[in-house]
């Protein structure tokens, strides 16, 4: 299951995220924004990463004007390796070495064709397992601990 998170600025490139997800068959659950109003992304980002570092969403797709915020906000869950990307490379490495759980897009940067390559990327990119990897993402999750 997905976690979708969009404020105003990244509502458009959501739309079209969520038809790809509709045609190729994921499952996601949208915490919103839904409409293109003006809204706070912290308030969208909190309850859909909470959805996250609780097991109810195994990922995230968040999106905002520029990716920045939306990665600031989604950063500050435990449990929570948000990254936002511009390419796909961005995409595959932050999947195959940070285990990145959130995928985060800038709405006013990323082109729609950009975006559902970006995101497709990122679902099907898996963690390389690598020792050296999984040592660093340990090191993340004990900075985690040391915050709560
Ligand atoms: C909204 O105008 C914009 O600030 C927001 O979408 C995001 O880019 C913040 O980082």
């Amino acid at each position: 299951m997905i976690a979708l998170a969009c404020d105003h600025g990244g509502f458009e490139l959501m739309q079209d995220v969520k038809k790809h997800l509709d045609s190729a068959g994921y499952e996601y659950k949208d915490f919103g924004t839904f409409s293109s109003e003006s809204c706070d992304y912290p308030v969208i980002a909190a309850p859909a990463a909470e959805a996250i570092s609780a097991g109810n969403c195994d990922k995230g797709i968040f999106i905002c004007g520029t990716g920045i915020g939306m990665s600031i906000a989604a950063n500050k869950t435990c449990g929570i390796r948000a990254a936002l990307c511009t390419d796909c490379y961005m995409a595959e490495m932050t999947r195959s070495h940070n285990d990145a759980n959130v995928l985060v897009l800038g709405g006013r940067v990323t082109k729609p064709d950009v975006g559902i390559k970006i995101v497709e990327t990122f679902l099907t990119t898996d963690f390389s397992n690598e020792e050296k990897h999984c040592r660093r993402v340990a090191m993340l999750n004990q900075l985690d601990a040391a915050r709560t």
